[in-house]
Parts: structure tokens; sequence; C-alpha cells
């Protein structure tokens, strides 16, 4: 009985101003391919799930755009939260629906914002990552080799491998730590003992319940209160009571940190974070001044170490940036020092105070 759930209700604020709270990251075909973040994570899952076990927790406010991107999705596998609470309490959210609809379960909480390029790898790992949750009470998480001490992500200290079946890629976790400080982060880069945390987790309704149970106790306490309500027509106004009571808490902060079941499976799955400009201009192919531009309507000179992410078919002439973001929407104009890029978040905020 294994589930997947693809948690699809952040802002993606980093990546302003094209991810805006209408319509954030997940919903955008940030590839260019034709597809969005979260089709690509649907049919990641499609391929090992069947659809009535794939559950989207999101947004009441994106419950559209999830039906018009998945319309294969049956509606009821769409979580819908009244505001945004942070991961914790929609891992809360969906742990109990699934065990209410379906008891004991395998469950696999993926982001829907990130960028695998190794499928057939990423879903080996899940195989085993599965089967090693059929027969172990344990949080597993897929850890990815660092390559920059990057302060927005979660670290994993691996301690001994173990041995399982076959799989020679599995650890114990010593320590998790969530967005460590930028001196902390050069350390654990640097000690070759740490990975980053792809903020996918495998593990069994049991464990994930217990996590709750032992450290989040308000958040799984007001969902047992009324979970009687769960799969009745009044599971929206319980949902909307919960939600209006709930800590606004990761479950990387939440549960991860304090656990002492965590797993990790170190793979290289070609992940990426899509998660801030630099992360972009580390993803995507680049003009031979490392510039990552969008459309052919843009002519550089001198320019280098920049992104410049214009709407298609926008003229364009850039002369003498180097590492700058450019980013035009239709009513929004960025520039910033791509060694700034961590003022974004404010920016916006600032933005909306003149509106
Ligand atoms: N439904 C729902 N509700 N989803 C949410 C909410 C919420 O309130 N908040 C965030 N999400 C979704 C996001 O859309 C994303 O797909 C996923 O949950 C992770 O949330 P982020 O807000 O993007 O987390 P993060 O990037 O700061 O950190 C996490 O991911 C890193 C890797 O990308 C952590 O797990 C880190 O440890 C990890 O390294
Ligand atoms: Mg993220």
């Amino acid at each position: 009985n294994n589930h997947c759930v693809i948690l699809a209700g952040g802002t993606g604020a980093r990546l302003w101003p094209i991810s805006t709270t209408q319509k954030p990251k997940q919903f955008l075909d940030l590839l260019d391919i034709g597809k969005t973040l979260i089709q690509l994570a649907y049919q990641r899952a499609s391929r090992i799930f069947p659809k009535e076990n794939i559950w989207i927790v999101t947004l009441n406010k994106y419950k559209d755009l999830t039906q018009e991107q998945l319309p294969t999705l049956p509606e009821e596998n769409i979580l819908t939260e009244p505001f945004q609470r942070n991961t914790a309490s929609s891992i809360a959210y969906a742990s109990h629906k699934i065990y209410h609809t379906t008891g004991e379960a395998n469950i696999v909480f993926t982001p829907s914002d990130h960028m695998i390029t190794d499928e057939f790898r990423f879903h080996d790992e899940l195989h085993n990552a599965l089967d090693f949750v059929t027969q172990n009470d344990v949080i597993l998480t897929i850890g990815v080799k660092p390559t920059r001490s990057e302060t927005e992500y979660g670290y994993v200290q691996v301690d001994h491998a173990i041995k399982y079946k076959t799989i020679s890629n599995l650890f114990q976790v010593k320590t998790f730590t969530e967005k460590p400080s930028k001196e902390m982060a050069q350390v654990f880069v640097e000690s070759g003992e740490f990975y980053w945390n792809s903020g996918i987790y495998i593990t069994n309704t049991k464990s994930i319940l217990e996590g709750f149970s032992k450290y989040l106790p308000d958040i799984h306490n007001l969902f047992l209160s009324g979970r009687h309500n769960m799969c009745t027509e009044n599971e929206p106004y319980f949902i909307r009571k919960v939600y209006a009571e709930c800590p606004n808490i990761s479950i990387d902060y939440g549960i991860m940190e304090k656990a002492n079941n965590v797993y990790t499976l170190i793979s290289d799955i070609g992940w990426s974070d899509l998660g801030s400009w630099n992360s972009f201009h580390e993803n995507f192919e680049k003009d031979e001044y490392d510039n990552v531009l969008n459309g052919e309507m843009t002519l550089t000179y001198k320019t280098s170490d920049s992104i410049i992410h214009l709407p298609k078919n926008r003229r364009a002439i850039i002369q003498g940036l180097d590492n700058y973001i450019v980013v035009e929407t239709k009513d929004i104009l960025l520039v910033c020092k791509k060694d700034n890029e961590h003022l974004i978040r404010q920016f916006n905020t600032d933005l909306k105070l003149l509106e």
C-alpha cells in the first residue's frame, strides 16, 4: 500500500517576480519544455503509483490551477488548505487522510517544484526506499552530494552505511540541520560527511504519525481531536479549524532535526532545487560568458555571469553587466546584483506597500 504526496502550496518567494503568489513556480513551465514543474512531479509519481494513491496538498486558492494542470488526478486526491502553515501541517493532513482512507501505508512526500534529471535512478531509489520502510519504522530522505555551501537547504550528517539486501547507499543519519548559517554550511561541505536533504521523504504512516505525536504534539492532537470528520462532508470545516490553530513550522525544523530514526539514501538522481535565481543560473545552459538568457531577441555586450529573463519576443540590449539578475514580467522589472539575491523576498514585500 504505497502512496505519494506532492506538496504544492509554497509560493516560491525567492524566484520572484516570475513566481508569484497568484501563480507560484510549481505551476510554471520553468524548464521551457511544455510541462510545468507540478506536471513533471505528477508524471514521475504516476510511473510508480496508481493515480488513486497520488495526493496533492495545496492551498484552496491553487485548487483550480491544480485541476487544470492535472486533469487525470481524481478530485478527491487534492487536499486543500485554507492558509499557508508550512509543510508540517500539510504532511500531518495527508498522513491522517491516507491512514483514514486505507489504513497503514508507506508514503513518499515530495516537493512539487524541483528538478530530477535521472528518473530511472530516482525510481530505483524509491523502490529500495519503499522496501526498506515496509520493514523498518524510519524516515528516509534522499541525500545529495553538496556542490556549494548553500544556506537554504537542510543537511544530513551520515553515520555508518547500513547493509540492507543489495542496497549499498543507505546510511543512518547522525544529525539533521535545517538551513545552517553560512559558516556552518562551509564547515559541513568541507567535512565531506554532510549531504543536502533533497526534501523527498519516504516513510510509513506509523513512523510519521509517531514523529508528530513525539515532536509536534500540538499539531498531532489538533488532527486527532476531530479525525471522525475526515472523509465526511465536514472535512473542510474541520480542516479550517485545525489550520486556524496550527503552528507555522516546516517538517524539517519540526520533526527531522529531532527524530532519531532518520536514514538517508545518498544518490545522484540529478536533483536540483530550482528555488532561487542562483540555482536557476547553476542549472540552465549558459552562453560563453556564463549568462543564462531566454529568448533570441536579447543582445548582450560585455555582459557576464548574469541571468536575463525577459518576456518572449522582448527586444532588449544589455551592455556592461556582470553578476546581475534582470527579470521582466508583464508588470514587474527587477534588476538586482546576483550576489544580493537574498534581498528579493523583501523587495516583493516592499513593493506590495506601494499598492
Ligand atoms: N501544501 C503546502 N502547504 N505545501 C507547501 C507549503 C504549505 O504551506 N509550504 C511549502 N510547501 C511545499 C513547496 O511548494 C515545496 O514543494 C515543498 O513544500 C518544500 O517547501 P519549501 O518552502 O520549498 O522548502 P525549502 O526549499 O525552504 O526547504 C526544503 O527543501 C530543501 C530542498 O529543496 C527543506 O526540506 C530543506 O531541508 C531541503 O534542503
Ligand atoms: Mg524549496
